[in-house]
C-alpha cells in the first residue's frame, strides 16, 4: 500500500488518466498551470520548486513536442531531467517494461513521465514502482496532459468550458487524445461531439457521452471548437478509407466545411499534423482562429503544474513503500 499523499486538493500519487478525476481536481491544475503560462513568458523562466528532485522522461515511442514539453518544464521547476532513449537502452536488449521500470525505480528518481504504444502498460508499471508516473500517452487509451492543455487554452480563450459544444474530428478509433478529452469535456460540463468516417469511430463511443455524426457539415454546425486528429497510420493495420484524397474531401477541415461552425470557433490539433490530410494548410496556419502553436505553449505550463503538484504528494525514497 503506498502512504497517503499529502494534499488533500488532489489525493492521487499519478496521473495516468483523465477519467475518475473530479471537476475539482481538474479545476485545481488548471488553475495552478495558468502561473506558469506567465512564468514561461519572462526572461528568467527557472525556479527552485524541484531542486534535488529526479524525473526521468522514458519514452517507448516517437514524440517531439510532449517528450520536450516534460523535459523543459521538469528544468524550469529546478528538477533533474533524464531522457531514456528506448533506441540506446537495454530494451533493444529485450529487457521487459517491468524490469526497465524497476531498475530506473531503484536509482530513486521522484517522478516517470512515460509513453508506451500499449493501452494499460503505464497503470501496469505504475504498480511496480514508489515514485510518481505521468502517463505521456499509451496506445489509445489516455493522454492526461494533452487534455489538460487543450482544456486551458480553450478556457483561456472562452472563458470557461461549461456549455461549449466542441467536436472532435477525424481518427477517434486510433485516438488517445480524444478520449481524455471526452472525459475532460464531459466532467467540466462541455458537449462533445465526434464527426469521423464509419470506420473510425469505436463502435461503443456513446457510451462516452458523445454525439457520433459522419458528416463534417452536419457535426459542425454552431460548434465553438473544432478539434483535429492526426490521421494515426501506424496504428492501423488494414484500409479504413479509400485514399487520403477521398478522406481530406469529405473529413479534412477546410475553410469550407469551417463555415458550418460558430464564426469565432477555435481550430485545435494536438500536433504533429498531416497537412493536406486532416486539416487544410490555410486553416492551419489561419492565426486569427487556428490556437495550435498556443497549444504546444500551454502544454509545458500544464505539465510544470502536474509535475509540482505530484511532487508535493511524494514521500522521500526511504519514506516509500510499494
Ligand atoms: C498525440 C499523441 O501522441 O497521442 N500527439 C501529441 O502528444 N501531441 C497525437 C498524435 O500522435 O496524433
Amino acid at each position: 500500500m503506498s502512504k497517503a499523499p499529502k494534499s488533500t486538493a488532489f489525493p492521487h500519487r499519478h496521473l495516468l488518466g483523465i477519467e475518475g478525476l473530479s471537476p475539482d481536481e481538474i479545476s485545481l491544475l488548471l488553475d495552478r498551470s495558468e502561473k506558469y503560462v506567465e512564468q514561461n513568458r519572462k526572461a528568467d523562466k527557472k525556479q527552485a520548486t524541484l531542486r534535488g528532485r529526479t524525473i526521468i522522461n522514458l519514452f517507448f515511442e516517437p514524440s517531439t513536442r510532449t517528450q520536450t514539453s516534460f523535459e523543459l518544464a521538469g528544468k524550469r521547476l529546478g528538477a533533474d531531467v533524464i531522457n531514456m532513449s528506448v533506441a540506446t537502452s537495454s530494451v533493444r536488449k529485450g529487457e521487459t517494461l517491468i524490469d526497465t521500470a524497476m531498475t530506473l525505480n531503484a536509482m530513486h528518481p521522484d517522478v516517470l513521465a512515460v509513453r508506451h504504444p500499449d493501452s494499460g502498460a503505464i497503470k501496469l508499471l505504475s504498480d511496480k514502482v514508489n515514485c510518481a508516473v505521468i502517463n505521456g500517452g499509451d496506445g489509445t487509451h489516455e493522454h492526461p496532459t494533452q487534455a489538460l492543455l487543450d482544456a486551458l487554452t480553450i478556457r483561456r480563450r472562452k472563458g470557461r468550458l461549461e456549455g461549449l459544444l466542441v467536436a472532435i474530428c477525424g481518427d477517434v478509433l486510433h485516438s488517445r487524445v480524444a478520449r481524455s478529452n471526452i472525459h475532460l469535456l464531459n466532467t467540466m460540463g462541455a458537449r462533445v461531439r465526434v464527426i469521423a468516417p464509419r470506420t473510425l469511430v469505436p463502435s461503443s463511443i456513446e457510451r462516452l457521452g458523445v454525439e457520433v455524426f459522419h458528416d463534417m457539415r452536419a457535426g459542425l454546425q454552431d460548434c465553438d471548437i473544432v478539434m483535429m486528429l492526426r490521421l494515426q497510420s501506424e496504428r492501423m493495420q488494414g484500409n479504413f478509407f479509400p485514399s487520403v484524397r477521398e478522406y481530406f474531401h469529405f473529413f479534412g477541415l477546410d475553410y469550407e466545411k469551417l463555415a458550418a461552425a460558430k464564426p469565432d470557433a477555435l481550430i485545435m490539433h494536438p500536433g504533429p499534423m498531416n497537412r493536406g490530410v486532416e486539416i487544410d494548410s490555410l486553416v492551419a496556419d489561419d492565426f486569427g482562429r487556428s490556437v495550435i502553436r498556443e497549444q504546444v505553449e500551454i502544454g509545458v505550463a500544464v505539465r510544470m503544474a502536474v509535475l509540482e503538484i505530484l511532487s508535493a504528494n511524494i514521500p522521500p525514497p526511504a519514506d516509500r513503500n510499494l
